[in-house]
């Protein structure tokens, strides 16, 4: 049980999220992929942690988030849970875990609050997982829905491309997230869309967004911890922010215990254990 024994730090719960904007309170959300991480952002107060597929891309080596699988996702929110005592956690769905239909929907989803201690799933896609997202709703299991740039759809789109620059694609992204509110999603990601496209949808609609690279003007954001934390290599979208140089740090203290070892200053005597002195000089006859 979240918090038992410290009522001072209430824990994030779905209504606290669904009612965000009306408190004034913007999100500040980070994937988390692992007991040791997630206990230490939430301890430093973050609100949502979300355990992503994108652990596909960052922790498990893959190049892209459709070869996870319920199992692996299983693993790591059952790891993040275990860590967490406020924030709120959401287990992403990963691929063909939802889309084929409501009763294996209810069924994954259902996985991740009955044995990983989730309190919510995200899916991806717009006004065609309606009906999941209110079957899922029936079910008693809290839905984030996740427009715009959505990685499980990249061959349809052709590539991780920005999404909703046409007029007719914004549009479409407004109905997409009108639905989602409708079926009863209590929050939506949007990810890869134009700042002024951000904002219309999250004017259009009374459930908080979490933008990833959507502007400025949705309810919260959004950061994949890994490019957060600068541990992801390579060119990171315009959008991200690094709050650190993890990599750096990491690198630079390998290097210094590689030569620690071959120079023999590690481990010093102070490193050590000793017998005890009794056994350290035996009695002479
Ligand atoms: O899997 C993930 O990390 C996500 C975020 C980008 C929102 O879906």
């Amino acid at each position: 049980m979240k918090n038992a024994g410290d009522p001072s730090v209430p824990p994030v719960t779905v209504p606290f999220v669904r009612s965000a904007r009306a408190s004034g309170r913007r999100l500040a959300m980070l994937t988390a992929y692992d007991f040791p991480t997630a206990r230490l952002l939430d301890q430093a107060g973050i609100d949502i942690l979300l355990v992503g597929d994108s652990v596909g891309n960052n922790v498990l080596g893959y190049d892209s988030t459709l070869p996870v699988t319920m199992e692996e996702m299983l693993h790591h929110v059952k790891a993040v849970a275990r860590g967490v005592k406020r924030a709120l956690v959401v287990a992403d769905m990963p691929y063909l875990s939802y889309q084929t239909g409501k009763r294996d929907a209810i069924r994954n989803a259902g996985r991740f609050l009955k044995e990983a201690g989730a309190a919510a799933v995200k899916i991806e896609g717009g006004r065609r997982r309606a009906a999941l997202v209110r079957a899922l709703v029936d079910a008693e299991i809290p839905v984030m829905g996740h427009i715009g740039l959505t990685p499980q759809s990249v061959h349809v789109m052709g590539g991780y491309k920005v999404q909703g620059k046409r007029l007719d694609e914004a549009r479409a992204l407004v109905e997409d997230a009108q639905a989602l509110e409708e079926a009863g999603a209590f929050s939506l990601v949007l990810e890869g869309m134009p700042e002024m496209v951000g904002r219309k949808v999250t004017e259009s609609i009374g459930i908080p967004t979490l933008g990833i690279g959507a502007g400025r003007h949705c309810d919260g954001q959004v950061l994949v911890f890994h490019d957060f934390a600068g541990l992801s290599q390579g060119q990171v979208p315009r959008f991200v922010r690094r709050y650190a140089d993890l990599a750096g740090i990491v690198t630079e203290a390998t290097r210094r215990y590689i030569e620690d070892v071959r120079s023999g200053a590690f481990p010093s005597e102070a490193e050590t254990y000793s017998m005890p002195s009794a056994v350290d000089a035996p009695p002479r006859r």
